[in-house]
């Protein structure tokens, strides 16, 4: 018989459907970015980028999913800022939270908004420091576990303020966001991806954005730092990765559709509608991602251990 076709005929990739794992709930801000530059790359690939939310432990269920898939181009994980904090954060993994991966590129960067739950006794930042300083652990913060970007904000949050809070961990902000509705939890610090629509509506109050700029979407909230909280800053950045291994060429392939699902219209009209906008190209590289990612493991290491009695 003839030798089996090699696992990857050049020009062949791909010719099936890709599975993108999401390492939190469905309905939250990283599923929210995930779901737009699938289906845009979905076009460009001429296959199915099918979604799969793999939440749990702050997003390193998902990323060991990732880590552990064949590095055969059809498997990949949209991940952000939880990429760099996870190596400082987690002392023993079941997979390498760096050299687990290879880097497809850089998707969007997204600001974060601290937001509380409609009958929360303070109608401002300086009102809310106050209160967090009252209360301390009687107040509840959600977030979506150790690992999650709004566990990260939570903690240099409880830092600036030199006081913790209880933490409620979700399995992501999605689920969290229908308890802040609900009124049944009193805090969160989540991505604009999943509080703008909430804010416009009037179904959680908004305090600050975590930008050092106000936003264009929101441009009544002022920032940490005129709220009171200044260095209070930490956005968002997302990323494509697949397994270490994956070839060359199919890393190149996915780049290409990646690249195109980030200069996409709808994608563009889209993030900018929820607060964000995909990076520039020359970001969406997999080198410019990896130099990237490593410099922000560096940049996070010492702010997290210095912040480490509020880290769990
Ligand atoms: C987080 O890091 O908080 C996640 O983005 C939440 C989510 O996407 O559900």
């Amino acid at each position: 018989a003839a030798l089996a076709a090699p696992a990857f005929a050049q020009g062949a990739f791909p010719t099936r459907t890709i599975t993108m794992v999401v390492p939190f709930a469905a309905g939250g801000p990283t599923d929210t970015v995930a779901r737009l530059i699938a289906q845009a790359m979905s076009t460009n690939l001429g296959q199915t980028v099918v979604v799969e939310n793999v939440g749990g432990a702050g997003g390193t269920l998902g990323a060991q999913r990732t880590a552990q898939a064949r590095p055969d181009g059809y498997n990949v994980l949209m991940h952000h800022i939880g990429m760099a904090t996870i190596p400082t954060l987690y002392r023993r993994l079941a997979y390498d939270p760096i050299n687990g991966f290879e880097t497809i590129g850089l998707v969007t960067e997204v600001p974060m908004t601290l937001v509380g739950r409609n009958a929360l006794p303070a109608q401002n930042m300086q009102e809310l420091v106050a209160l967090v300083k009252r209360e301390g652990e009687k107040l509840n913060y959600a977030n979506a576990g150790i690992g999650a970007a709004s566990h990260l904000c939570g903690l240099l949050l409880m830092q600036a303020m030199g006081t913790r809070m209880t933490t409620v961990p979700y399995r992501g902000t999605g689920p969290a966001m229908n308890d802040l509705l609900a009124g049944t939890v009193d805090l969160m610090c989540d991505q604009t991806t999943n509080t703008t629509e909430q804010i416009k509506a009037g179904g959680i109050r908004a305090f600050a954005v975590t930008t050092s700029d106000r936003l264009e979407s929101l441009p009544d909230l002022p920032t940490a730092a005129q709220g009171g909280l200044p260095g209070f800053e930490v956005s968002v950045w997302h990323g494509l990765y697949a397994p270490k291994g994956t070839p060359a060429p199919i890393i190149t392939r996915l780049n290409q559709a990646l690249v195109a699902a980030l200069q996409d219209p709808n994608v563009g009209t889209r993030f900018a509608a929820l607060g964000t906008a995909p990076v520039p190209v020359a970001r969406a590289t997999p080198a410019a991602h990896r130099e990237f990612w490593q410099a922000d493991i560096a940049k996070w290491r010492p702010l997290i251990q210095a912040a480490g009695q509020y880290a769990d």
